[in-house]
């Protein structure tokens, strides 16, 4: 069994710590599974663009919408918060990737009028643009977590 400090404070502050790393581990767990349905929607997205299918095109958007909001919420809500409570001096990396969630959710709701014009093309291009922007911001959120994870 561990050994606890005998320090009241500090016993608290491991608490507290270990309650942090278990929340960003579990937080990282649901990230990867976010990021592989997110993949999944994407792919079919791309079939229905492919196919002209506007109906399954703006299923998969709309799907692909939510699916992206709660992503982003928990990484907001649940996994940035236990990584800064455990690398304080990383805040200024997690307040950019934060601020990109804003910036790619407008840049998302943007393309919801090009799935109504008569070809989908204009569309299919946005969203490829957008699927580069929002892999960076993926790479950016990676890194970081790779970085930490190096230095623990
Ligand atoms: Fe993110
Ligand atoms: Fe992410």
């Amino acid at each position: 069994m561990q050994k606890r400090p005998s320090c009241p404070m500090l016993a608290a502050m491991e608490i507290a710590e270990a309650g942090l790393r278990y929340r960003m581990r579990r937080a990282l767990r649901q990230i990867g599974e976010q990021h592989r349905q997110l993949r999944e929607i994407h792919d079919g997205l791309g079939a229905a663009i492919a196919s002209g299918e506007r109906r399954e095109a703006r299923d998969a958007y709309v799907r692909y919408r939510h699916a992206i909001g709660a992503h982003f919420e928990l990484e907001d809500q649940v996994f940035f918060p236990a990584l800064h409570g455990l690398h304080p001096e990383e805040q200024e990396s997690l307040d950019a990737l934060g601020r990109d969630h804003g910036v790619l959710i407008a840049a998302l709701q943007t393309l919801a009028p090009l799935l109504e014009e008569s070809a989908l093309e204009r569309f299919g291009a946005a969203f490829d643009a957008f699927r580069r922007d929002i892999s960076q911001h993926e790479q950016r959120e990676e890194a970081l977590v790779s970085r930490i994870t190096d230095e623990a």
